[in-house]
């Protein structure tokens, strides 16, 4: 069956084409970066116009590129939260709407949801039970996957997530948005250890995070000093030091107490070189191994939307829709 997938929870609007018999056959997104890049952050009244004015050329360019038509489609997964109310509304209207006339069923999906499936859809998936790390910009969280919609919460952040961290740092140090890209970019110049940053609940005992204190730790050092932009790299490099180790850290501590061998890394801090080279070092000093999307796929997309769908129509726990198109801006990834 090919299932269609709308992806709009935030600022990129993704649509894919996934058949369950062939996999993946089309997708593409369209990053809404350059009209929020004034504003230093995600406007949600102009992400949602923006969906609008994007989801129809999207469709029809996965259509295009798949040789697929409209006819085609079989079912509609869309996100239906967590995320920005309104850009849910776009993607949860045209979705619900599509189906309605192509006759077919529209599947709700949970943005994490897509985010921790996505690295089954590479060339060597996982299997299931795995540990999963979330590190996208609104979550942080370990869970311990043992099926389709079986996802047990291990732990997450108690305040920022690992990307908003990130994107608030490099606000305050006068980087360009969206800021993880650009400090993990400028850390990779810089030397860590010369400027000192806490390495928060390193040691708490448990599996949780918190990462708000950094930023704080980082204004903090920017006040004491004017930063040239040697120094700033080598602050980006410590402050991507003390996140890498936390998240590293305590993703092997969810190993060790799951009994897992597998580590599935999700979401868009997944696509950062330092987490990934210390989480394959780490993994593999213990005999585990480290899971990840496409690097194309780390951030958000449609395609983990389609495949998220697709998986729940084949084992049948589709998750129920209210009959409208209500969408969950909060929504426990526990509670799907
Ligand atoms: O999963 P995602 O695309 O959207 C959310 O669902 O949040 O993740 C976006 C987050 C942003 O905070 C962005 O700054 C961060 O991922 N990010 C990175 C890198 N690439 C994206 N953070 C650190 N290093 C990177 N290379
Ligand atoms: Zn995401």
């Amino acid at each position: 069956m090919l299932v269609l997938g709308i992806e709009s929870s935030c600022d990129e609007t993704g649509l894919a084409l996934y058949d369950t018999g062939c996999g993946l056959l089309a997708h593409a997104v369209h990053s809404q970066t350059d009209l929020h890049e004034a504003y230093g952050g995600v406007v949600p009244e102009l992400a949602s116009r923006d969906h609008i004015r994007r989801v129809v050329p999207l469709l029809r360019a996965v259509l295009d590129k798949a040789g697929r038509r409209a006819a085609d489609i079989g079912a509609i997964a869309y996100t239906a939260g967590p995320g920005l109310a309104g850009a849910l509304l776009v993607g949860a209207g045209f979705a619900e709407a599509l189906a309605f006339a192509l006759k077919v069923p529209a599947l709700p999906v949970h943005h994490l949801e897509g985010h921790l499936l996505s690295p089954l859809l590479s060339a060597n998936p996982p299997r299931f039970p795995f540990v999963a790390l979330l590190v996208s910009g609104g979550h942080t969280q370990l869970m311990r996957v043992v099926g389709i919609g079986q996802y047990e919460l291990l732990g997450e952040t108690l305040d920022d997530a690992a990307g908003e961290a990130f994107d608030k740092t490099a606000k305050l140090l006068g980087l360009g948005y969206p800021g993880g890209p650009q400090l993990a970019a400028l850390a990779e110049r810089g030397r860590a250890g010369r400027f000192s940053l806490p390495r928060p609940m390193l040691h708490s005992g448990d599996l949780n995070f918190s990462f708000s204190g950094l930023k704080t730790a980082v204004l903090t050092q920017a006040r004491k000093q004017a930063l040239d932009d040697n120094d700033k790299a080598d602050l980006c490099a410590e402050f991507q030091a003390a996140i890498v180790e936390v998240l590293a850290a305590k993703a092997l501590a969810a190993l060790k107490a799951t009994g897992l061998r597998q580590l599935v890394v999700a979401g868009g801090v997944g696509a950062n070189r330092a987490l990934r080279d210390a989480l394959d070092a780490g993994a593999q000093a213990v005999g585990a191994r480290v899971f990840y999307p496409e690097m194309e796929l780390c951030t958000d997309n449609g395609a983990m939307i389609a495949f998220a769908g697709a998986q729940r129509l084949t084992f049948s726990t589709a998750v129920k829709g209210d009959g409208g198109f209500g969408v969950r801006p909060r929504w426990p990834l526990e509670e799907v």
